[in-house]
């Protein structure tokens, strides 16, 4: 199963901290058609718009329209729950509301958080959104399936303050609904940083890809700032079999510059291996 991560790619018509995040996005999105079309699903977790607006979310139909990928759209912060739903009809809520889905794919069950406060920058997944959370994970340990988690904000503090503090709100109440669907949860995607991040919470690893408008670089020193500059924005491909998840980090802007030179000898070549090695 490959899985592409795309994230934060806030649409907008005016430079994002000076960078153009429609030329951005639509660089993406021909690399992911180049290089992984074959993709079994691609997943832009959230900031699909800078200031949520109509303008934005119209544009971003009209690019995914002329484009023969179809990637799975969630909210984040910056995105307007209402305005997204106008421009996007087709796309699934839950009961209340909220644009949370799954999906069954290869074998797995995507689960698609929606943490987005109107108006707010930290993440939220209250009462409600967390009982949503616990019965689509209780289903899916009952059907079997392994579950793929997705969700804009990050669930732990990742040690950069300007990102913490609009973090998500409920960390602990997540923490204790994967602690007890450890056996179901494979892997959670999130964003929201605009940095290259993996580690593990309650024993369950995750992932997170930079921005493909404006990435991010690590302060760790406490200031509340934002790194931003000659920093490569990046999409994530995860390779997925039954017993390994490997995430690859795509900085798809320097491919027209890498330089392949061929393998020769060693295991490339037709080296006779002794038996027992
Ligand atoms: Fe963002
Ligand atoms: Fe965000």
């Amino acid at each position: 199963m490959k899985l592409v991560h795309i994230s934060d790619i806030h649409i907008n018509a005016d430079p994002v901290a000076g960078s153009d995040s429609v030329a951005e996005f639509t660089a993406c999105l021909a690399h992911v058609e180049k290089r992984h079309g074959n993709a079994d699903a691609i997943i832009i977790s959230g900031d699909l718009t800078h200031h949520g607006q109509r303008h934005s979310y119209v544009k971003l139909a009209e690019m995914l329209a002329a484009s023969p990928l179809k990637p799975l759209l969630m909210l984040g912060n910056h995105d307007h729950r209402d305005t997204f739903r106008e421009i996007f009809p087709q796309a699934e809520t839950d009961e209340n509301g909220y644009v949370q889905y799954v999906r069954d794919i290869a074998g797995h069950r995507l689960v698609f958080l929606d943490t987005n406060l109107v108006a707010n920058h930290s993440g939220r997944l209250g009462p409600r959104r967390q009982a949503w959370l616990s019965a689509r994970l209780d289903e899916a340990a009952r059907d079997k399936l392994p579950v793929l988690l997705f969700m804009h904000h990050n669930p732990v503090t990742i040690g950069v303050l300007a990102t913490d503090i609009i973090g998500l709100v409920q960390k602990k109440e997540f923490a204790a609904i994967l602690r007890s669907h450890r056996d179901t949860v494979r892997h959670v995607f999130f964003g929201h940083c605009h940095m290259s991040l993996s580690g593990s919470i309650e024993g369950v690893p995750f992932s997170a890809p930079r921005s493909t408008s404006h990435p991010g670089w690590p302060e760790f020193e406490g200031r509340l700032a934002y790194g931003h500059g000659p920093i490569e924005p990046s999409y994530n491909v995860a390779l997925i079999d039954k017993t390994t998840v490997v995430v690859h980090t795509i900085d798809y802007r320097l491919d027209d510059r890498i330089e392949w030179e061929p393998l020769t000898g060693g295991d490339a070549g037709a080296v006779t291996v002794p038996p027992g090695m």
